[in-house]
């Protein structure tokens, strides 16, 4: 779900060097169909130009109070009333000092005094500027009153000859809205999902595996989409290339089926949703061998293989004793009779819900961005057209949510 769609955000702009980056800011709230309204400080105007702005918000910059042109009134109590969030990108020392302290001597900070609803706050200036005290006093009296200080997470700064104080990037600050707005609005509000994701691989000696080609694209998007809607998730997930946008409250890698197994039994308890999208491989080599098998002479090799647990089948036998109701959803990658299969399915594993894609349907399958799924439950089922992996599960929640 895309959450910033309709959303009204202030974007106030300061004297920093990082001020060009707000056009990314801008670039991608407007993307996801935010309104963007813009208020620069005269220090802010030596770095940008209110032309580049305006042309990218589609909104006259907001500079002074009084427009020089025509006179008009620029009320910094409207533009805060308007607002559903505020965000100062970048902030510099000076103008988080006259925020903290409430120097309303610039359009920008009067408008953040006015401002009704959350104000967001992306520091940007040299280390020791931001290593100082009097900054650090302001930006704890800004987080004090409820300001969310946005700095690039802590593993990051290593790597960074600039280190703390930099201000994060813009598809972070972007993310940390939607996770703000997801919080706060989002259906899936107090849910807990847990999402198996991804292949296994088995072990058939250290440098060999039996896996298949699952990439784990669609159990991401079904992570984000959850995410995006409020919910808590718990991502159990195999050996995978892709990855989820947002933040999951839980992750655990794992490799083998037994291992998703372990990890998924360990947390199931506490879902209200259990979502298996991972590609488990049904069968294992019985004894791995700990030493690189060498080819020798061998004309051929037997691999004596035996069989995995059934993860959404154990899950389906929890939701049979469990007092906490627990809604579950499998998928089924058929090749042929799909319909059949599917159903069967979802009886033997005391599914809810059942996603089946077809290997028959080009578009649909593993590694695609696309995907095209029927969802059976016991008494219904949908057939959905050929669409992009992030609308397909939105389609798969909207079907688990309005039930
Ligand atoms: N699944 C699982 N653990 C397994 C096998 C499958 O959790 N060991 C889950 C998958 O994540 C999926 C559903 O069960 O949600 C169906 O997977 P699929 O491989 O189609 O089912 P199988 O029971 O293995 O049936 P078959 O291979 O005979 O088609």
């Amino acid at each position: 779900m895309n959450n910033l769609k309709g959303k009204h955000i202030v974007l106030g702009i300061t004297g920093s060097i990082a001020a060009y980056k707000a056009c990314y800011i801008i670039r991608g709230l407007v993307k996801r169909g935010a309104e963007v309204q813009t208020v620069i400080t005269p220090a802010g105007r030596e770095f940008i130009t209110p032309v580049t702005l305006s042309t990218l918000s589609s909104n006259p910059v907001i500079t002074e109070f009084f427009s020089s042109r025509d006179g008009s009134w620029h009320s910094h109590v409207d533009l805060g009333l308007w607002a559903d969030a505020m965000l100062v990108a970048p902030a510099t020392a000076s103008t988080i000092g006259k925020m903290a302290n409430g120097i309303a001597d610039n359009m920008l900070v009067t408008t953040y005094l006015s401002a009704k609803e959350q104000v967001f706050v992306a520091p940007a200036m040299d280390l020791d500027m931001f290593r100082h005290p009097s900054t650090q006093r302001n930006l704890d009296t800004l987080r004090a009153a409820g300001d969310i200080i946005i700095e690039p997470a802590a593993g990051e700064l290593a790597s960074h000859l600039i280190g703390k104080g930099r201000m994060e990037e813009p598809d972070n600050i972007i993310l940390r809205l939607e996770e703000y707005f997801a919080q706060k609005e989002g259906d899936m509000r107090g849910k807990t999902v847990l999402i198996t994701v991804g292949p296994t691989h088995e072990k058939i000696d250290p440098v060999r595996f039996i896996g298949n080609y699952s990439t784990g694209k669609m159990g991401m998007a079904l992570a984000d989409e959850c995410m995006s809607r409020g919910a808590k998730v718990i991502l159990i997930a195999g050996p995978v290339t892709a990855a989820p946008r947002f933040t999951p409250a839980v992750r655990e890698d794992v490799e083998s089926a037994e291992q998703m197994y372990q990890a998924t039994m360990k947390y199931i308890a506490e879902a209200d949703i259990a979502i298996m999208t991972a590609a488990v491989a049904d069968y294992r080599p019985e004894d791995p061998v700990t030493e690189k098998i060498k080819r020798e002479k061998k004309e051929s090799m037997m691999l004596e293989l035996v069989q995995n647990k059934d993860i959404a089948a154990a899950v389906g036998r929890f939701k049979q004793t469990s007092e906490k109701p627990l809604v579950t959803v499998g998928f089924a990658l058929e090749t042929s009779d799909g319909f059949v299969n599917a159903q069967d399915k979802l009886a033997r594993k005391n599914l809810d819900y059942i996603v089946m894609n077809s290997l028959q349907d080009a578009g649909a399958g593993f590694g695609t961005d696309t995907n095209k799924v029927t969802i059976f439950s016991a008494t219904d089922e949908q057939t959905f057209p050929l669409k992009s992996k992030a609308e397909v599960a939105e389609d798969i929640i909207n079907t688990i949510v309005e039930n």
